[in-house]
């Protein structure tokens, strides 16, 4: 082989190395830009020796040049089958009770998987070469989409060398992540294309594209859930199995799929499934439990156009339509005026949902909802329920654009709209009393001063009454005036000063965050107790604040300005003086965490997620959600699921309960 030839032959088998790490096993092993560089150089090599191109499956070849008249027709040689739908418990406990009726057995292993909601597509490998993909179409015939799976990347155009079959059927879900999707979205928007109105009609869009250099510039993604035709080769005897081998071979393949024993554990997939759904980088519409052993699956058979082996245990829809009845504005913490819609109640995400943020002017400007409209309303896990767009063939006549009151609409202070912000904010500070009582809804709540008993009502009772006009009033309030209050009496007024008093032993870093300055969370109070003492940070300047960690310019600006308010001053001093304390710990905590990120994963016995939390940060650590290339520690308690198959993936170092605790137990 000549030298051009293997150095070709190199860079292709180290690109598509590379792919499978980033696409398959989520651990790219090489930055983006040596990814790019090197696909530069086979580019020119390739362009500089056309005769050693290789169609197959060089990665700069997956782009056919010209468009198609038509997609060809394909038959299935076996059949796409559909899933039989489960809606309740009740439903799974009866597909449960059939298969081990008819197999006569006990207890069955499930394969659990995500129902991912994209385009079911079938991918034809012959020795190891991608050589057809085709859409599900009625099940039997579908359509020939070869050209545009290629464009694909997270599709091998070959498997990597192994004991595949060689003739081997992969099928699974096309599909767009929420991010693509948003992009998508906002480039249509910004060339004035048409929108998609949701990521799976933006996925089925893009994969009817008859010009494969369009389907190429959509994020297109694949996961495989199973097998069709086999030939020439063995595979193992269980679904789950089969999914390891198809990840092997280079075809990804969902993180989330577990091997379940019994109907109980199937329930708690589809629990775990439906808490972590809003958290996962794509839309998934349930869970879907297979029998995972093959040979129980022969026995077990099809009724009509579906297995008896499967079933699809489908979510409430995260999104219905209503009517808008009104548009209200309403005033947060930091003054912030959040347009809000009432709707016409709906059931959204199995809650009644009655208002919908439209979050600021940005977004009402973008989807331009109006009193009368009828909406898409979206409520995705405990997500606020959001207007996600208007149904504009349903406007009625005589409808007016919404636009944002010069003045808030609580105290009748002017509302000014920052140059470059999308929040337009009353101005009227701590004279306002939304601002006011929010700040101290804040001040209170549990992960500030966590002060036990004093509700938005009844904060909303103490300022109206003129007892409570700032946090430090908390600290004045009298037994027998509180408990004239409406629905207060003796013990619950004695029970409210009790945990008032008892907030005056503080941690200087919740105090911090119970101030509510802007933009500083729990995490940047936490690095500002480590750092300051609070009379060193009430005085300390721009430059000095900006050394802490994650503190810009624009947060730096925000807490001294803070401390240089008056109002702010006088609170504080107020707050002092009526008794509130924390032990200074500046000297003794160590940051020795600092620059960690740590994720946590299960039920830890001793402490509870949000104290495991506080610790960690406290120690200079960064907790995150999801496990990732740059997350160093994961803590796994009981039942731990698959963010720890996931970091075992990864090389992530696992710490369990009692590995934590000697962590968290040195000085
Ligand atoms: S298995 C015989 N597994 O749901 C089994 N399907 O309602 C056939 N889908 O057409 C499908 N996620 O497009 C299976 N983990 C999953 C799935 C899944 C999504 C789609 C697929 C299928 C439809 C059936």
């Amino acid at each position: 082989m000549g030298s051009v030839e293997s150095r070709l032959e190199d860079l292709r088998r180290q690109l598509n190395e590379y792919s499978y790490r980033y696409h398959v096993l989520d651990e790219p092993i090489v930055p983006d830009a040596e990814y790019d560089r090197l696909y530069q150089e086979l580019v020119e090599l390739e362009r500089k020796h056309p005769d050693l191109i290789i169609p197959a499956d060089s990665p700069t070849q997956r782009v056919g040049e010209q468009p198609l008249s038509e997609f060809a027709e394909v038959r299935h040689e076996v059949p796409m089958l559909s899933l039989d739908n489960a809606f309740s418990d009740e439903d799974m406990i009866a597909f449960d009770k059939r298969v081990r009726d008819r197999l006569d057995v006990a207890e069955i292993h499930y394969a659990a998987e995500v129902k991912l909601d994209g385009l079911a597509i079938s991918l034809l490998y012959e020795q190891g070469k991608l050589v057809r993909a085709a859409t599900r179409g009625d099940g039997a015939t579908g359509e020939d989409v070869t050209v545009n799976i290629r464009t694909i990347k997270s599709i091998p155009l070959a498997l990597r060398p192994s004991a595949f079959p060689t003739r081997l059927e992969a099928r699974g879900e096309v599909f767009m992540t929420r991010a693509g999707f948003e992009e998508l979205n906002n480039r249509q928007r910004e060339q004035e294309e048409k929108l998609f109105a949701n990521p799976r009609n933006a996925a089925a869009g893009s994969l009817r594209q008859l010009d494969p250099r369009i389907t190429a510039a959509r994020p297109l993604q694949f996961l495989a859930h199973g097998i069709g035709i086999v030939g020439g080769g063995e595979l193992p005897s269980s679904h789950f199995e089969i999914l390891q081998s198809l990840k092997t071979w280079g075809l990804p393949v969902s993180a989330e799929t577990e091997r379940v024993a019994g109907i109980d554990a199937c329930i708690g997939f589809y629990r775990k499934i439906s808490e972590t759904r809003a958290r996962l980088p794509y839309e998934i519409d349930g869970v879907v439990f297979k029998v995972d052993d093959l040979a129980q699956q022969a026995a077990l058979g099809f009724v009509s156009r579906a297995p008896r082996w499967a079933v699809a245990c489908k979510f409430p829809p995260e999104e219905a339509v209503t009517k808008v009845l009104g548009i209200e504005v309403q005033v947060g913490r930091t003054g912030a005026l959040t347009p809000v819609a009432r709707l016409e109640p709906v059931r959204v995400g199995g809650v009644t949902v009655t208002n919908a943020t439209l979050h600021n002017m940005d977004e009402v400007e973008r989807k331009d909802v109006r009193v009368g409209d009828t909406v898409v309303v979206r409520r995705a896990g405990d997500v606020i329920p959001e207007v996600a767009r208007v149904l504009l063939e349903s406007r009625p006549q005589e409808t007016h654009r919404f636009s944002m009151p010069d003045n808030c609409p609580v105290c009748g202070s002017p509302a000014e709209r920052i140059e470059g912000e999308a929040v337009v904010r009353c101005t009227g500070g701590l004279h306002c009393r939304a601002q006011s009582i929010q700040s101290i809804i804040h001040f209170a709540s549990r992960r500030a001063m966590d002060i036990e008993g004093l509700g938005d009502k009844l904060v909303e009772q103490l300022f109206d009454t003129g007892l409570l006009r700032n946090v430090s009033d908390l600290y004045k309030l009298e037994r027998e005036k509180v408990a004239a209050l409406d629905r207060m009496g003796e013990k619950s007024s004695e029970n409210l000063l009790r945990a008032i008093s008892a907030s005056k032993y503080a941690q200087l870093n919740r105090f911090l965050y119970a101030l509510g300055i802007r933009e500083v969370g729990e995490t940047t109070a936490s690095n500002l107790a480590r750092h300051f003492t609070l009379d060193a940070l009430r005085s300390a300047t721009e430059e000095e604040l900006c050394e802490i960690k994650d503190v810009g310019p624009v947060v730096a600006g925000n807490i001294a300005r803070f401390f240089q308010d008056e109002q702010n001053t006088s609170v504080i001093d107020a707050l002092l003086g009526a008794g509130i304390v924390w032990e200074n710990t500046q000297e003794e905590q160590t940051a020795d965490l600092q620059g960690k990120t740590f994720v946590i994963t299960g039920t830890l016995a001793a402490l509870s997620r949000n104290e495991t939390k506080d610790r960690l940060i406290s120690r200079g650590a960064k907790v995150s959600g999801s496990v990732s290339g740059k997350t160093d520690y994961l803590v796994a308690g009981e039942n731990p699921g698959s963010k720890l198959d996931k970091a075992n993936s990864l090389g992530v170092q696992i710490l369990d309960e009692a590995e934590l605790m000697e962590m968290l137990k040195k000085p």
